[in-house]
């Protein structure tokens, strides 16, 4: 390792103080923790630093409802958020949080440099103002009818059903989120930053590396649609950090979140000493790298380095953007169970399951990553435990049984041990580039030799036989060497799992440590250093996370529903599937062979659709028709014997002749939602 000694500061994207870690911030911080102990194992001076983002309307908004102060709620989120994350595993050298001194101090001082160079610009524009609340709304704090399809309930930027964006102001029957008033629009004076004027600054960093390729595409993309000047200040009230010299404004979040991370590092700078400079300044020699998720790119990518630049700051080295977590191969979903907490987690799982599984699913690419629980089960059952775990369980007790728990002076096969000493350049250069499943992968390889080697050797058979004793004993001593060099390997990614190795080989193992191999070695008393993954636990950890969603509104205990329910309870997701409509029975007619149904043509006010409807001992088809009922409009058609049915009429009643369709007033009119 003729390698320099690094200067490096690394970075995960500061969490929102107004929700818990869930399982898609964790690949993040995951990820992150795993490059900067691959460094620092290397001999590398590696920072990482993180914090809480306070700020913004989010964040207000919640603790108002908690009845409790921002600074309270933050306060209380960030030690949550640094708990989460240690009990993963996860070290930031700081955990800052950005409601601080040191971030309203440089907030101040890289706006005042922008300012002094030119590059803020004052603007009156008009916004969305709630009435009754008193404040101007954010684009997801206003909802209403999509302007491109008239869908109703959409957000203020961009409709989910056609996937239209559009302006707030655009959108009809806009009600405020917060208060459900109808906002009026008011004219404001925001100030802009001159994003620009770097389009040319910008193109050239992002050709030095320091984004993926594909993250380089969208980019260019964005250049193409043409820079737009940004609007950096948010009107009371707001919390945040005042903005000098303008009473009334501040920040908006996104301003002082990135200088956050600077701040967090100046923090630990002052606690320990460090120089600032030596890391931010213009000339510095340092690395420096942004964690982050791709729906954050633009403010990486494009703000932040701009801000450095205006503000002469020296600019990332690295954005590494990684993609989703998705659950069981869909979005994180409440209702299913599998948006599950950090803490949710960690109440039924080993940490270090999780991490190895990411570790064995990252790569640099920003692509989506699935976490599918059988997987997961399979893959750390299989590696971690059915093979890395099990090369020392298989040797360990004869080692401190048999010979006295000392390693043989003897190193039984060289060139195997060559093989593994050899693979740490290939899996170094997979860690240093993000590439962890090939990291992975390779180790893995190695496990499997070392499996097969003791496999061959059967020790379980040559104790038995006295003249083997020898034999036995270099056959042991090398499994446990193998499996010290796959423990070194796998240090930045199992943390844990090392240290206990650690204990058990009697040794610290460093990267270096791969070199070497272990002879005339005392070791300790083996120890399970890892459970199998226990899918009840999984399904417990699943059931926890649905009860989250469970209603805010309990039963008396003595009311006849709570003893006795008449159904069990959906949630309101669920409810909000159902699509009811009004439909008109356009037709009605009996079915042949059929003894309970009717055949319905049924009218939604442009599109007709056949239903099956078991009403027969109720109703003769001719009183049916022209009449209105509601049906279910989004079922998937069923086929039947006599046709396909698409849909389901709502009725109620006992049955027989006592069975009445839903039929609703006059002025409904076909296609209508029913709320
Ligand atoms: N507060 C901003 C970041 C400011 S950085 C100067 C923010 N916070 S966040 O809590 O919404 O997200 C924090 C990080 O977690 C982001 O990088 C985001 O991409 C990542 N993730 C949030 N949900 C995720 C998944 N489901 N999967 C993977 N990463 C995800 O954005
Ligand atoms: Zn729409």
């Amino acid at each position: 390792m003729s390698e320099q000694t690094r200067k490096i500061l690394v970075t995960s994207a500061l969490p929102y103080a107004n929700g818990s870690i869930h399982l898609g911030h964790l690949l993040e911080h995951i990820q992150t923790d795993i490059w900067t102990r691959f460094q620092r194992m290397r001999g590398h001076n590696c920072y990482s630093v993180c914090a809480d983002d306070a700020h913004g309307t989010p964040v207000m908004l919640k603790a108002q409802q908690l009845g409790i102060t921002a600074e309270q709620m933050v306060a209380q989120t960030r030690d949550e958020h640094h708990a989460d994350l240690v009990d993963f595993g996860v070290e930031y050298d700081n955990y800052h949080v950005t409601h601080s001194d040191e971030n309203k101090e440089l907030c101040e001082l890289v706006y005042n440099r922008l300012n002094d160079s030119g590059f803020i610009s004052k603007r009156t524009i008009s916004q969305l103002f709630d009435p009754e609340k008193e404040m101007f709304l954010p684009d997801r704090f206003v909802q209403g009818t999509c302007p491109k399809c008239g869908a109703e309930d959409q957000n203020g930027d961009s409709c989910d059903v056609c996937s239209a964006t559009y302006d707030p102001t655009e959108l009809k029957n806009p009600r405020s989120v917060v208060s459900g008033a109808e906002p009026v629009l008011r004219d404001s004076e925001h100030y802009f930053f001159d994003l620009p004027q770097f389009e040319g600054m910008l193109q050239e960093w992002l050709q030095s590396d320091a984004v993926q390729p594909e993250i380089a595409n969208k980019l260019k993309e964005w250049f193409e649609e043409g820079m737009q000047q940004w609007d950096i200040s948010r009107d009371a009230p707001y919390f945040g950090f005042e903005i000098p010299n303008a009473p009334g404004k501040f920040f908006y979040v996104w301003v002082d979140a990135p200088v956050g991370y600077m701040a967090s590092f100046k923090n630990l700078c002052d606690k320990n000493g460090l120089n600032f400079d030596e890391y931010w300044g213009k000339d510095s020699d340092a690395e420096l790298y942004h964690f982050i998720g791709k729906d954050i790119t633009y403010f990486h990518c494009l703000f932040w380095p701009a801000m450095l630049e205006g503000a002469g700051f020296r600019k990332p080295t690295g954005v590494n953007v990684h993609g989703f977590v998705t659950v069981n191969g869909a979005k994180m979903s409440k209702s299913k169970g599998t948006f599950i907490k950090g803490r949710t987690y960690l109440d039924h799982l080993n940490p270090e399951y999780l991490r190895y599984y990411f570790a064995s699913k990252l790569s640099d690419a920003v692509t989506d990553i699935d976490l599918n629980f059988e997987d997961f089960a399979q893959k750390v059952n299989s590696d971690l435990v059915g093979k890395v775990v099990n090369i020392a369980s298989r040797c360990a007790s004869f080692i401190t049984k048999r010979f006295d728990g000392k390693l043989s002076s003897n190193v039984l096969e060289p060139e195997l041990v060559a093989e593994f000493h050899q693979a740490e350049a290939s899996i170094a250069t997979a860690f240093e580039k993000r590439q962890y499943h090939k990291a992975i992968r390779e180790i893995m390889a190695l496990a499997d030799k070392a499996n097969q080697f003791i496999d061959a050797n059967a020790p379980w058979v040559t104790i038995k036989d006295e003249s083997k004793q020898q034999f036995t004993h270099d056959v042991c001593s090398l499994g446990i060497n193998l499996f010290r060099i796959l423990v070194v390997y796998l240090k930045p990614v199992v943390p844990t799992l090392a240290n206990q190795s650690e204990a058990f080989l009697n040794d610290t193992l460093s990267w270096k440590s791969s070199q070497h191999v272990l002879t005339a070695h005392n070791i300790n008393k083996f120890k399970a250093l890892m459970q199998r993954v226990d899918m009840d636990k999984v399904n417990a950890m699943i059931d926890d996370s649905k009860e989250n969603l469970e209603p805010t509104v309990t039963l008396d205990p003595n009311s006849p529903l709570a003893k006795n329910p008449i159904a069990d309870t959906i949630s309101f997701e669920d409810f909000a599937k159902i699509d009811l409509r009004i439909a008109r029975i356009a037709k009605a007619e009996h079915v042949e062979k059929a003894d309970k149904l009717l055949r319905l043509e049924l009218d939604l006010g442009g599109e007709t659709r056949q239903v099956f409807a078991g009403i027969k001992s109720a109703y003769q088809p001719e009183d049916l028709e022209g009449k209105l009922t509601v049906m279910v409009a989004n079922l998937a058609p069923r086929k039947m014997r006599f046709g396909m049915s698409e849909g389901m009429v709502l009725a109620a009643g006992p049955g027989g002749e006592d069975l009445w369709i839903l039929n609703p007033e006059e002025g409904a009119q076909p296609g209508m939602k029913v709320k």
